[in-house]
């Protein structure tokens, strides 16, 4: 196995050591705080072929990333999804491949998955009432995702993490439900204030922000909580049950800054490195993408652009107008 030629630092000292590669923009859901409802979606032109994302793969890991998390858009509608999954899986010095999905397909696709190689999921739930969740996702189904969730554990997917977006009004009534759904499946779960990227004009923001801390204290009024000292690198602050397994997470990109600790780029679908989610410094990497000295060398040299921390803000519109298709989060 040959060991990866560096390790990535950014310009304030941060190793990078994690990637989430976009493998689609497009979806089948339209989530309110990910979409406008009449998306329109990049030409197949400027997305990525599988070989232009095993061969970004590959430098990252090269240089020394050993996590990659795949997303979307919704990662599970992409055609050569399996092949991917195995293709970068077989990189040598990757340790963790893992792959964010809304579990609408995973009833059929969660066996194979696994077979090819996939470690492990988040899969998205916002609400467990049908028609609520139908109306938060604009075109999904609470019972396939349900279903999908059974063929995960069916297919042996170990710590799965449930990722929730908390809207103030719209789904903070259920935190309760879904802690203990979480319990009694034994999933972990993971509450995410909403961030502003791309301008969603049928949803607003500010009304709908629920701050982590409060979701937490909703949860201590029936589950005491003590904190994890468990550090996943990742923006999560996680916390524990005496009486389940499971972890309870809150990601608090508005009142709990972590960017200090940021061990991540993302790559969208396209191909654009992007170096920070609350930012919009990019480096393009598709035209590289049939040189893999060259797109080391760019990867390398990008860090130094890898800003100091996000700037979301609620009370401002935000000017980051690419939505949330692009980057999955
Ligand atoms: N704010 C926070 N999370 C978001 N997601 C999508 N859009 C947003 C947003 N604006 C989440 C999805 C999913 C993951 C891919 O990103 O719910 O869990
Ligand atoms: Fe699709 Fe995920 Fe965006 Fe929902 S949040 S529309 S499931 S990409």
């Amino acid at each position: 196995m040959s060991l990866p030629q560096t390790t990535l630092v950014d310009g304030h000292g941060r190793s990078v050591t994690y990637l989430r590669l976009s493998i689609t923009d497009r979806c089948d859901f339209r989530c309110v705080y990910c979409m406008s409802e009449d998306m329109t979606f990049l030409p197949r032109s400027q997305v990525m072929d599988a070989d232009e994302l095993v061969a970004i793969a590959t430098a990252f890991v090269r240089q020394g990333v050993t996590r990659i998390r795949l997303t979307g858009g919704e990662p599970l509608i992409h055609p050569d999804l399996l092949t991917l999954v195995s293709r970068i899986k077989a990189l040598p010095s990757l340790r963790e491949l893992t792959l964010t999905t809304n579990g609408a397909r995973l009833d059929t696709l969660a066996e194979p998955l696994k077979q090819a190689g996939l470690d492990r999921l988040n899969i998205s739930l916002d609400s467990l009432k049908p028609d609520r969740f139908r109306r938060l996702t604009r075109t999904g189904r609470l019972d396939k995702v349900l279903a999908g969730i059974d063929a995960a554990q069916a297919a042996g997917f170990a710590r799965i993490k449930l990722n929730t977006v908390m809207l103030r009004g719209r789904n903070d009534d259920e935190i309760l439900d879904l802690v203990r759904f979480a319990r009694h499946r034994e999933l972990d779960l993971a509450f995410i204030e909403e961030m502003p990227l791309g301008d969603i004009v049928e949803h607003d923001r500010a009304l709908s922000f629920m701050p982590s801390d409060a979701v937490l204290s909703r949860i201590e009024e029936h589950f005491p909580l003590r904190r994890s000292a468990e550090e996943t690198g990742g923006p999560a602050r996680y916390y524990r049950m005496d009486d389940s397994p499971i972890r309870v997470g809150v990601i608090s990109p508005h009142s709990n800054n972590f960017c200090g600790s940021c061990n991540r780029v993302r790559v969208t679908a396209s191909g654009r490195l992007l170096l920070c989610l609350g930012n919009d410094n990019a480096v393009e990497l598709r035209p590289l993408a049939g040189q893999p000295e060259r797109l080391e060398q760019a990867i390398d040299d990008a860090m130094i652009h890898k800003p100091e921390r996000h700037h979301f803000s609620l009370n401002e519109p935000t000017n980051i107008v690419r939505f949330m298709n692009l980057t999955g989060g």
